[in-house]
């Protein structure tokens, strides 16, 4: 499997990331030997990216990840987690909230160290609830994060650019962080072009020009907007039963709808269904190091493995399915 340069860590990365959220369930509430099966057969496929989160399952996911792992005799793979702060946490007990968190994710890790601890809340210019002004993330999140980094706990530090296009801005513009992930796909592109006519979503502002000129390594999410790209609204049993879109339109079954119009691109032949063909759109931008996919089954990793093989989708497909998309 192609590999990419995650940014400034200089890791190279798997273009196709294994995503150990919940949404896709199978880490989460999979049974233990599928669980060890998946994460062996993602090796086998040639991934080395694995993103989980403590919010993911409340620990299952690290626990389960950190399990199948070691039955493997612990593969060198790149292993990345996250720490969300508590709605409202006063200030000065950053450090000590993001310290026992990452703690805890190593004991369930099984792990001395991770790869990569991200930030999970969102990022407006003002905080409120669980969302963290930038100026604190500039601030005390980063010297927290780099204390982390500094006591061998964490090789690198990473944000989740969700939340307000221009704070996101502001931080990645920072240059304090090495990744950061990042929300893109056909439904909204806006991370990595122009906005399209009549698209319903947020704007990102290219906010990938930022990313290649801070250098920072860039995790694609929401390739297949929570599944809504599927064309779909029928959840798999495994995975969680109500998506809420992050960006890309007003509800799972307006994008879903939106989804069934790139149908055209399979049907002219550029790709052998919509998940490929929405896969292929994500991992055409060369700003994507690594693209996450949440999956419930071992069947739905398989394709998405068979997608990224297939390759970029040429200039004329990813035209047409941004046009499609517009609507
Ligand atoms: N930092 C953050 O805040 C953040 C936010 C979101 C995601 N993430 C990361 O990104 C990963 C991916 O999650 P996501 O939310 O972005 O979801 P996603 O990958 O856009 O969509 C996952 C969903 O796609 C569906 N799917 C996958 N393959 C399919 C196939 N072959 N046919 C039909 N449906 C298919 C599955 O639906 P069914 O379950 O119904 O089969 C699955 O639940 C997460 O695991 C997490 O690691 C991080």
């Amino acid at each position: 499997m192609e590999r990419r340069r995650l940014g400034r860590t200089e890791l190279m990365t798997s273009v196709l990331g294994y995503g150990c959220g919940a949404v896709g369930g199978l880490m989460v509430r999979g049974t233990a030997a599928e669980q060890e099966r998946a994460i062996a057969r993602a090796i086998e496929l040639g991934i080395n990216y694995f993103d989980t989160a403590p919010l993911y399952g409340d620990g299952e996911s690290e626990r389960n990840l950190g399990r199948a792992l070691a039955a493997l005799r612990h593969p060198d793979v790149v292993i990345g987690t996250k720490s969300r702060l508590p709605a409202d946490t006063a200030p000065g007990r950053i450090g000590e909230l993001l310290t026992a968190s990452l703690d805890d994710s190593l004991r369930r890790l099984g792990r001395d160290h991770v790869d990569l601890f991200q930030l999970h809340n969102s990022i407006a210019a003002a905080g409120t609830g669980s969302t963290l002004a930038a100026d604190v993330v500039l601030d005390e999140v980063r010297h927290a994060f780099e204390r982390l980094r500094q006591q061998g706990k964490a090789r690198f530090i990473g944000i989740t650019a969700v939340g307000e296009t221009a704070a996101l801005h502001r931080v990645v513009d920072a240059r304090a962080f090495d990744t950061a992930q990042v929300v893109y796909n056909v439904l909204n592109p806006t991370a990595g072009g122009p906005p399209l006519d009549s698209m319903p979503g947020q704007d990102y502002d290219r906010l990938l020009d930022r990313t290649r000129q801070a250098d920072m390594g860039v995790i694609g999410i929401r390739a297949l907007a929570g599944g809504a790209l599927s064309g779909s609204e029928a959840r798999h049993p495994v995975g969680l039963p109500t998506v809420e879109p992050i960006g890309s339109g007003p509800s799972y079954a307006a994008d879903a709808a939106r989804a069934r119009r790139l149908e055209a691109l399979v049907k002219e032949g550029h790709a052998a269904g919509l998940i490929e063909a929405a896969l292929r759109f994500v991992i055409s931008h060369a700003a994507i190091s690594t693209m996450l996919v949440g999956t419930s089954t071992i069947e739905e990793l398989e394709i998405a493995a068979r997608a990224v093989a297939a390759g970029r989708l040429p200039p004329a497909a990813l035209a047409q399915a941004r046009a499609l998309a517009a609507g």
